[in-house]
C-alpha cells in the first residue's frame, strides 16, 4: 500500500499495543474478576491462561495485519470474500465497545474534576448513581469522545504513537507510587493476603467457573476479537520478530494488573469491605470512600483517577481507530472527517447506555460474552486453519529459530481454537441464560 501510514518506530507500535491492552479492563475488571474468583486462584488461572491462550492468539492477530498490511475487513478478506464477513463483526465489534467504553470513561473524567474538592465524598454511593446514568453522564461520555476523536485524528505517528509513548510510562510510574502508597495503609497485609496466598483448595473445586473466567477476562484486556492487534499491526513495517513484541506486551499488561490488585485490595480491605460485595461500582464507590476516609483524600483521587482516564483513553482511541482504519484504506476521505463522523455515531449509539445503567451492562454483556469471544473464534479458526500457511510464515520473520512457528501454529489450531471454542459456547449460554431467558419468565 504506498503511502498508508505507519509507526515511527518499533517501541512506538509497542507503546501503542500496551497503551490498549492496559485499560478498564486492567484497572476495573480484573481487580474485581479476581475478587469474585477467589483472589489468588483467580491469579493463579489467569497467568497460564495468558501464555497458552493470551500470547499465541496476539500472535495470530499479528501475523494477519503485518502480512497483510491492510485494516481488519480487508486482512481477512486475503482467505477470501466470505472471511470479510468476520472483519466486518470486528469493526462493528469495536464500535459497539467505544460506544458505552466512552460513557465509563466519562465517569472517571467527572471523578477525576471533582477529587480536588472530594465531592463524591459525602455519599459516595448516592453520587456514584447520580453520576453514572443522565445528562451528566452523556455530557461527559461526549468528552470522553472528543478527546479519543482529537488523538485518531492525527493518525498513527502522530496521533496514536505520540500519545501513547507519553501515557503508558505515565500510567506504570503513578501506579507504582500508589501501589507503594497503598502498602502502607492498615489493609494492607490482608489485601495481599486475599490477592497473592494461593488457594488451592479454591482453585481445584472451582475449575469450571475459573477456566472460563480467566479466559474472557485474558482475551478482554489483551484487547483480542476486535482486530484491534491486526490493524495495529498493520503498520508495523520491519519485519523484526513479532514473538518478542508480543512478549512484551503481554508481560506489561500483566504486570499492570497485578499492580491494580496491589492498590485496589490493600484500600478495599483498610476500610473493612470485603472485596466480592464491591462488586462494578468498586472504584467509584468503595475506593471514593477510601479516599474520603485517608489523609490527603483528595490529592489521592486526582492521582487515582488520572491513572484511570489516561489508561482508558489509550484504549479508547485503539477502538475508534478499527473502523476509522477500514474506511480510510478504502474510500478517498481524509482521517480526521472519518474519525469525526465515528465519533458522533458512536456517542449517538451510546446515548441509551448514558441514560441506564442496566443498559451500559447489558452492552458490556453482548461484547465481552458474545461479540469480543466470536471474534477470537473466527481470528483462530482463519489463522489456523484458513491462513495458517501465511500466518507461519510471517511469524518465522526476524526469528532464528525455526521450529517456533510450526509449534505455534499448532497450538493455535488445537489448544487454543479449544479454549476458545468452549469459552465462546460457555459465554454465549451464560449470555442467553440471564438476558433471554430471564426475560421470558
Ligand atoms: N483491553 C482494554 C482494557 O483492558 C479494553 C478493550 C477490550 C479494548 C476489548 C478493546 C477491546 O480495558
Amino acid at each position: 500500500m504506498p503511502g498508508r501510514e505507519h509507526w515511527g518506530s518499533r517501541l512506538g507500535f509497542i507503546a501503542a499495543a500496551i497503551g490498549s491492552a492496559v485499560g478498564l479492563g486492567n484497572v476495573w475488571r480484573f481487580p474485581y474478576e479476581a475478587a469474585s474468583h477467589g483472589g489468588s486462584a483467580f491469579l493463579l488461572a489467569d497467568f497460564v491462561a495468558v501464555l497458552l491462550i493470551g500470547l499465541p492468539a496476539m500472535l495470530a492477530e499479528f501475523t494477519m495485519g503485518r502480512r497483510t498490511h491492510r485494516n481488519v475487513v480487508d486482512a481477512f478478506g486475503a482467505g477470501g470474500r466470505a472471511w470479510k464477513a468476520a472483519g466486518a463483526l470486528a469493526a462493528v465489534t469495536s464500535f459497539w465497545v467505544v460506544a458505552y467504553y466512552s460513557v465509563v470513561g466519562g465517569w472517571v473524567m467527572r471523578y477525576l474534576f471533582e477529587s480536588p474538592t472530594g465531592a463524591y465524598f459525602a455519599r459516595p454511593a448516592a453520587h456514584f448513581e447520580a453520576a453514572a446514568a443522565g445528562a451528566d453522564a452523556l455530557f461527559y461520555g461526549a468528552l470522553f469522545l472528543l478527546v479519543t476523536v482529537g488523538i485518531v485524528a492525527f493518525g498513527i505517528e502522530r496521533g496514536i504513537e505520540l500519545a501513547t509513548k507519553i501515557m503508558v510510562p505515565a500510567i506504570v510510574l503513578l501506579m507504582v507510587a500508589l501501589a507503594l502508597y497503598a502498602g502502607t495503609l492498615p489493609g494492607a497485609a490482608a489485601g495481599y493476603r486475599y490477592f497473592l496466598e494461593p488457594d488451592f483448595q479454591y482453585l481445584f473445586s472451582n475449575l469450571d467457573t475459573l477456566i472460563p473466567a480467566a479466559v474472557g477476562e485474558v482475551l478482554f484486556t489483551l484487547s483480542l476479537g476486535s482486530g484491534i492487534m491486526i490493524t495495529y499491526a498493520s503498520y508495523v513495517e520491519d519485519s523484526e520478530s513479532l514473538v518478542t513484541d508480543g512478549i512484551a506486551i503481554v508481560v506489561v499488561n500483566t504486570l499492570v494488573g497485578y499492580l491494580a490488585g496491589l492498590i485496589v485490595f490493600p484500600l478495599l480491605f483498610a476500610q473493612g469491605v470485603r472485596p466480592g460485595e464491591a462488586g462494578a461500582g468498586a472504584i467509584f464507590v468503595s475506593i471514593a470512600n477510601a479516599f474520603r476516609t485517608l489523609p490527603a483524600g483528595e490529592a489521592l483521587g486526582v492521582v487515582f483517577y488520572l491513572v484511570v482516564l489516561i489508561a482508558a483513553v489509550s484504549s479508547s482511541i485503539s477502538l475508534l481507530e478499527i473502523p476509522t482504519a477500514y474506511f480510510v484504506d478504502n474510500y478517498p476521505v481524509r482521517r480526521p472527517v472519518v474519525a469525526g463522523v465515528l465519533g458522533v455515531a458512536a456517542f449517538l449509539l451510546g446515548v441509551p447506555t448514558a441514560l441506564n445503567t442496566a443498559t451500559l451492562e447489558l452492552f458490556d454483556s453482548v461484547a465481552s460474552e458474545v461479540l469480543l469471544p466470536s471474534g477470537i473464534f473466527l481470528v483462530t479458526v482463519f489463522v489456523g486453519w484458513n491462513y495458517g500457511r501465511e500466518a507461519m510464515a510471517e511469524l518465522g520473520e526476524g526469528l532464528h529459530e525455526r521450529f517456533l512457528p510450526r509449534y505455534w501454529l499448532w497450538h493455535v489450531r488445537i489448544v487454543v481454537l479449544l479454549a476458545v471454542g468452549m469459552t465462546l459456547i460457555i459465554s454465549v449460554s451464560s449470555f442467553i441464560d440471564a438476558n433471554v431467558v430471564q426475560s421470558l419468565w
